[in-house]
């Protein structure tokens, strides 16, 4: 009903990075607290093992593909996935010595710059196309990996991004089915995630699809969002340095209550919406215990997993005692054959591009009966008078 009250706020709700405020819809994904990410309403665990395009296309199009349409919509993505060469030289001349995401930002611009159709619709397929070669070219041109290699659309859309890439060392199996389930685990995470709801909020002004996106990219540099794929492997690093490879999990348990007792942070548990062990993170643990069970980094992971939740839970305050997503994707990438922590969240960025911008385009094209919705514009209270605002 249009007069449902659905969130009160009262003073204790400010200054709470508007946590649980309802903002509006989101029609590509949600995420239920207990039951995890829906894509289209379909449980991410049951598209995991599906390929790049046929998420992509049920995240875009909001339904499931056929051979056909899947078909036409691969020649689509691949005829736009054409980058335009100024781009990629431009890119190759920005500083080494920043931040990789920061790289990744100025490429989506530089794009905006030299091949924007200003239709949020059209721009959203052409990011999503060439999400794969920019993040290719940030990475290789970062790493000092010169120049990429030549994009071939036709070999698929994870495929082509890694033979793009020109690692030092060729991707083996492992690797490709690694980062195709990475790709599409991220693709999307409901409506308020930082990335997203800033990227939405700056197209609100009416931005371009590119520089909302750039916006978007830069929330997720953050080792609150983004960046916490890389922290999650850096610790799980750091935990097997201290306890060696014969620890068990009483080790690394004792480890854990001496880094809180200490105060010191244990990373990779706990969620802003979930209650349960993130869906993604199964997936995740899964492919490890399958593929490299005896990996000392898997092991620790495993460790981890257990030990964390007993003694979290231990603390009542604790409300989401479980492993999120980034206590194992880190150690999933590097056991394949990924062995650049630095870049994990330029892959993150690049698979969000899909999600965020299909929800710019919900947001500028179709919602309100595609009127629109309006500027983000929330109130603040003048510290010292509140009944002023501004
Ligand atoms: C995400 O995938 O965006 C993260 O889990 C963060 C979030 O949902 O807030």
């Amino acid at each position: 009903m249009k007069d449902d009250v659905l969130f009160q706020i009262t003073r204790e709700n400010l200054e709470t990075g508007l946590r649980g405020y309802p903002v509006g819809y989101c029609s590509t994904s949600y995420v239920d607290p207990q039951k995890g990410l829906f894509y289209r309403g379909i449980p991410v665990e049951t598209l995991a093992n599906t390929s790049p395009e046929e998420v992509i296309y049920l995240l875009y199009y909001g339904k499931e593909s056929d051979k056909d349409s899947l078909r036409v919509f691969k020649q689509e993505l691949c005829t736009l996935s054409q980058c335009s060469k100024i781009v990629l030289e431009q890119i190759r001349k920005l500083p080494r010595d920043t931040s990789p995401m920061k790289l990744f930002s100025c490429a989506l611009l530089l794009t905006g710059m030299f091949s924007e159709s200003f239709n949020y619709e059209h721009d959203c397929l052409q990011i999503i196309a060439q999400a794969p070669i920019l993040a290719a070219q940030v990475i290789a041109h970062h790493a000092g990996w010169g120049e990429i290699r030549p994009s071939m659309p036709e070999l698929g859309y994870i495929e082509n991004f890694c033979q793009m890439l020109n690692m030092p060392l060729n991707p083996s199996q492992d690797f490709l089915d690694v980062m195709k389930l990475f790709n599409i685990l991220h693709y999307d995470h409901g409506g308020g995630n930082l990335s997203t709801f800033v990227a939405k909020a700056v197209a609100s002004g009416l931005e371009d699809m590119y520089g909302s996106l750039a916006a978007g990219v830069l929330a997720l540099e953050g080792p609150r969002h983004g960046r916490a794929n890389q922290d999650c492997f850096e610790f799980v690093q750091l935990v097997l340095q201290t306890v060696g490879e014969s620890a068990t999990e009483e080790h690394v348990e004792q480890l854990i209550r001496t880094k809180l007792a200490k105060g010191e942070l244990v990373f990779g548990f706990g969620h802003a919406v979930l209650r349960v062990e993130d869906p993604r993170a199964q997936i995740f643990y899964d492919f490890c215990e399958k593929r490299y069970p005896v990996h000392p980094l898997v092991k620790i992971s495993r460790y981890l997993r257990k030990a964390g939740q007993t003694v979290l839970k231990e603390n009542s305050k604790i409300q989401d005692p479980y492993p999120n997503v980034d206590a194992i994707s880190g150690v999933a990438l590097v056991v394949s054959g990924f062995s650049f922590p630095q870049y994990m969240s330029v892959l993150f960025a690049m698979s969000r591009m899909v999600g965020i911008s299909r929800q710019i385009v919900y947001e500028r094209c179709e919602a309100r009966d595609r009127k629109g919705t309006p500027i983000v514009r929330p109130k603040y209270f003048y510290l010292g008078n509140e009944e002023v605002s501004g």
